[in-house]
Formats: C-alpha cells, sequence, structure tokens
C-alpha cells in the first residue's frame, strides 16, 4: 500500500466511525457550518487545529501558512478573514504560533532560503529588527527564539487590528475579539499571551474615520 492509501483508508475508518457516533453528523454539516472562530496557525504538521483544541469539523474556520504571518497584502489570507468575520461572523480570531517554530527559527539565521522564502521570513526579520533592543538581551538561544515567536503572534494580532475588514466589524457589531496564542510542541499546552478586546483603541494613524 502506498502511504497516501493509508489516508484514505483511515479516512473510510473514520466517517464510518463518525456515523456510528453521530447518525446525522455529515447532514448538519451539509447543511451549514457557522464556526465562532477563525483560527490563523502555523502550516507546521505537529500544530493540528482541531486536535489540540479539542474541535470537531464545522467549529473552527482554519487559515495556516508558515509561522502564521498576517500580511496585507496576501489575498489568500485577507479573503479567509473578510469571508469569516462578514460573511460567517466570528466571533474570536485567533492567532496560534509554537514554540520550536522552523520559520522563526529559519528568520534568525543567516542562511539564504532562495527568493521567495527570504521574502517570507523578512517580515518575521522585520519584527525581529523591531524589538532588537530586547531579544538581543537574551543570551540563550532557544529563548530568544522562543521570545521572537510570541512577539511574532502579538504582531501579527496589531496587523489584524489595522485592516479595515476588523476595524469596521469592530464598528458595526462589536466583534471579533482578537487572542495571541502560542502553542508548545513539549507539553500540548497553549499559552495565551495576548489579547484585544474588540472595539480597542486603534493607533491614530491605522485607524479608519469613515468606515
Ligand atoms: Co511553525
Amino acid at each position: 500500500m502506498h502511504s497516501f492509501e493509508k489516508l484514505l483508508s483511515n479516512n473510510k475508518d473514520w466517517s464510518k466511525s463518525r456515523q456510528a457516533f453521530e447518525p446525522d453528523f455529515f447532514k448538519k454539516l451539509v447543511e451549514l457550518q457557522t464556526p465562532e472562530f477563525l483560527w490563523i496557525g502555523c502550516s507546521d504538521s505537529r500544530v493540528p487545529t482541531n486536535e489540540i483544541t479539542g474541535t470537531q469539523p464545522g467549529e473552527i474556520f482554519v487559515h495556516r501558512n508558515i509561522a502564521n504571518l498576517v500580511i496585507d497584502t496576501d489575498v489568500n489570507l485577507l479573503s479567509v478573514l473578510y469571508y469569516a468575520v462578514n460573511i460567517l461572523k466570528v466571533k474570536h480570531v485567533i492567532v496560534c504560533g509554537h514554540y520550536g517554530c522552523g520559520g522563526i527559527k529559519a528568520a534568525m539565521s543567516n542562511s539564504d532560503f532562495k527568493q521567495i522564502l527570504n521574502m517570507w521570513l523578512r517580515k518575521i526579520k522585520d519584527v525581529y529588527k523591531d524589538n532588537s533592543e530586547e531579544l538581543d538581551q537574551i543570551s540563550d538561544l532557544e529563548k530568544r527564539e522562543n521570545r521572537l515567536t510570541e512577539l511574532n503572534v502579538i504582531e501579527q494580532v496589531r496587523r489584524l487590528m489595522k485592516t479595515s475588514i476588523i476595524q469596521k466589524a469592530w464598528k458595526d457589531r462589536q466583534a471579533p475579539d482578537l487572542h495571541g496564542w502560542v502553542y508548545s510542541l513539549n507539553d500540548g499546552i497553549i499559552n495565551p499571551i495576548y489579547h484585544l478586546k474588540a472595539g480597542e483603541e486603534v493607533d491614530a494613524l491605522y485607524r479608519y474615520d469613515d468606515l
């Protein structure tokens, strides 16, 4: 059996056991998805959204990329954000990074990862640069990586707040709240490190008054 065939056979088993557990499970999901959460996480295979949050299909709308970045020219991210906020009307947007993130480590190195990856990782280098005073004081490399992981998550949450998508939703329906979390590969625990409640004061330069 090829490795990918195992996935298809697992899938058949899963479908069967899911229906045995809850006979109208798929019927309900086909009719409607009403997730309360948008998850912006890392693509890393060790951080599976539903599994680590104990949630089922239908509960979390998911976008993942390397090192969970919010980039304001990323049409993919912005489409997901727009749809989640305006159509699904999620109540919470969660940016979840993870300690031991390969993207963070790569961005802290001086290696050339070739054009496309260099472009992506540069956004993380910029977060380092903005916080270099604090980070340079941490002599232990792993601790410095961990702190950059946290600062990166905080920066991505703040970038969400700068979008007109979030600002308009805050004005119209006082939601969603924005959360910054970091997951630990060592013990599987999520550390909530940052929270912006809907309606939080937006830096004057980034505030849209005429939404
Ligand atoms: Co990662």
